[in-house]
C-alpha cells in the first residue's frame, strides 16, 4: 500500500524451529521463541510443519470451506463476509481438526505452557479466508489475555494479505512506562496514524473498483461506503462522520490530536514500525492477542488462507469470549482445553505422513 510503509522483513522475529525426539520444540527453540514473545509481542517459528502436515491442514480447511453449512465466524468485517470478500469460519472440533490441533499443541507445548495452564479454554479453532477486494482492516487489538496461532498451510505472499503487526506494542503490566512514560499515548496517536491511512487506502481502491464495474457486486459499493450497519473494518463515510466506528471516526481526530500527531511525528516513525508476514508453508505465528496488528486486504487474485487457534491465559467470560472469537458449535457443546489437546493424538510422525493422501486421515 503506498499510504502505508510496512516492512516485509520478519527475520528479526523468526526462530528455525527444531524439534526433539518427542516432537516437541527444543528448549534452547522455546527460549527463543518466549524471547521473541515478551520483547516483540510474536514470534514465527519456520517450518514447524512438515510440507505433509501442512497438507492435511489444508484438506481440513477445504473440507471446512466447501461446506455450504459451515460454522461462519461473527468478527472481522461482516459486509466482508457478506460479499465473500473474506470467508472465516470455525472448524468442527472431529477427530482429524483435533488430531492437527494437537500436534500444534504438542509442538509448542513448551511455549503455551509459560503462559497458559493445562485447564485454558481453546477458545476457537478456525479458518481465516481472503479474497481480492477485501477490505484493509484497520489496526486493532484482540481481546486481551489470549495467546493466538495463525499456521501458514500453504505460502502466503505479500500481496495476499498475510498479517500486519507493530511489535513492541503488546500490553503488560508496567507497559505504559516506556518511550518515557508516554508508551500508551504514543502507540494510540500511531495507531491513528495508520488507521487515516488505511481508511484512505480502502476508500481510493472501492473508488478503482467501482469504476471497473465487474469487481464490485450490485450494492456493494453502497454497502460499504455510506452503510448505516455496524462494520469496524469498512470505510464507511457515514459511521466515519458520525463517530460510530470505535476502530477509527471523525471524533478522535480533535485539534489537540492533530496537533500531538504533528508533534511527535518523528518520535512516532521512530519508534514503531509495520513488519507485514508472507510467512512460508509449515510457519507458525504466536502472538498476544493485544498486540496492535490489522488483516490486511488481499491484492492479488488468489485466495490467502490460513489456519487460526486461540487460547485463554485466564479465565474468561463467556460474552467477552464471544465478542471476539467464534467457537464451533461442537467446540461450545463439549469444551476443550490446553491440557485436552495436549493429552490427544497427534498427528503420525513426519516419516508416516509421507505419502499418505489426507483423506486418509479423516473420519
Ligand atoms: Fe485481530
Amino acid at each position: 500500500m503506498d499510504e502505508l510503509k510496512v516492512s516485509n522483513d520478519t527475520s528479526l522475529f523468526e526462530v528455525p524451529a527444531v524439534l526433539d525426539d518427542t516432537g516437541r520444540l527444543t528448549d534452547s527453540c522455546v527460549r527463543q521463541a518466549l524471547t521473541m514473545m515478551d520483547t516483540h509481542g510474536l514470534v514465527l517459528l519456520t517450518n514447524l510443519l512438515s510440507d505433509e502436515e501442512a497438507d492435511v491442514g489444508l484438506e481440513l480447511m477445504r473440507q471446512t470451506i466447501d461446506d455450504p453449512n459451515r460454522s461462519r465466524s461473527s468478527f472481522a468485517s461482516e459486509t466482508d463476509n457478506h460479499y465473500v470478500r473474506r470467508d472465516f469460519c470455525s472448524l468442527p472440533s472431529s477427530a482429524p481438526v483435533i488430531r492437527f490441533a494437537a500436534t500444534l499443541c504438542q509442538r509448542l507445548e513448551g511455549v503455551y505452557s509459560e503462559y497458559c495452564g493445562r485447564s485454558r479454554s481453546l477458545l476457537e479453532v478456525a479458518t481465516f479466508t481472503s479474497y481480492f477486494g477485501s477490505s484493509h482492516q484497520y489496526i486493532h487489538r484482540d481481546p486481551a489475555g489470549v495467546i493466538s496461532l495463525f499456521a501458514a498451510v500453504e505460502n502466503v505472499s505479500a500481496d495476499q494479505g498475510g498479517t500486519v503487526f507493530i511489535p513492541g506494542t503488546h500490553m503488560y503490566g508496567g507497559a505504559g512506562n516506556k518511550h518515557g512514560g508516554r508508551a500508551n499515548a504514543l502507540m494510540e496517536l500511531f495507531r491513528l496514524q495508520c488507521n487515516y491511512r488505511i481508511f484512505r487506502h480502502n476508500l481510493k481502491k472501492l473508488w478503482l473498483m467501482r469504476k471497473d464495474k465487474a469487481s464490485l457486486a450490485p450494492g456493494e459499493f453502497v454497502d460499504r461506503v455510506f452503510s448505516k450497519k455496524w462494520d469496524q473494518h469498512q470505510p464507511n463515510l457515514l459511521r466515519f462522520v458520525l463517530g460510530k466506528n470505535s476502530q477509527f471516526s471523525l471524533r478522535m481526530l480533535g485539534p489537540r490530536t492533530l496537533w500531538k500527531l504533528y508533534r511527535h511525528r518523528e518520535a512516532l516513525n521512530d519508534l514503531f514500525s509495520l513488519v507485514q508476514a508472507a510467512p512460508r508453508k509449515g510457519t507458525v505465528i504466536l502472538y498476544r492477542s493485544d498486540l496492535l496488528h490489522a488483516g490486511p486486504d488481499n491484492r492479488s487474485t488468489h485466495p490467502r488462507r490460513i489456519f487460526g487457534m486461540s487460547f485463554a491465559r485466564d479465565i474468561i467470560d463467556a460474552k467477552f469470549w464471544h465478542d471476539g472469537y467464534s467457537p464451533h458449535p461442537t467446540l461450545s457443546a463439549h469444551p476443550m482445553s490446553l491440557g485436552d489437546l495436549l493429552d490427544s493424538s497427534p498427528l503420525p510422525g513426519p516419516s508416516r505422513t509421507l505419502n499418505q493422501h489426507p483423506s486418509t486421515l479423516v473420519e
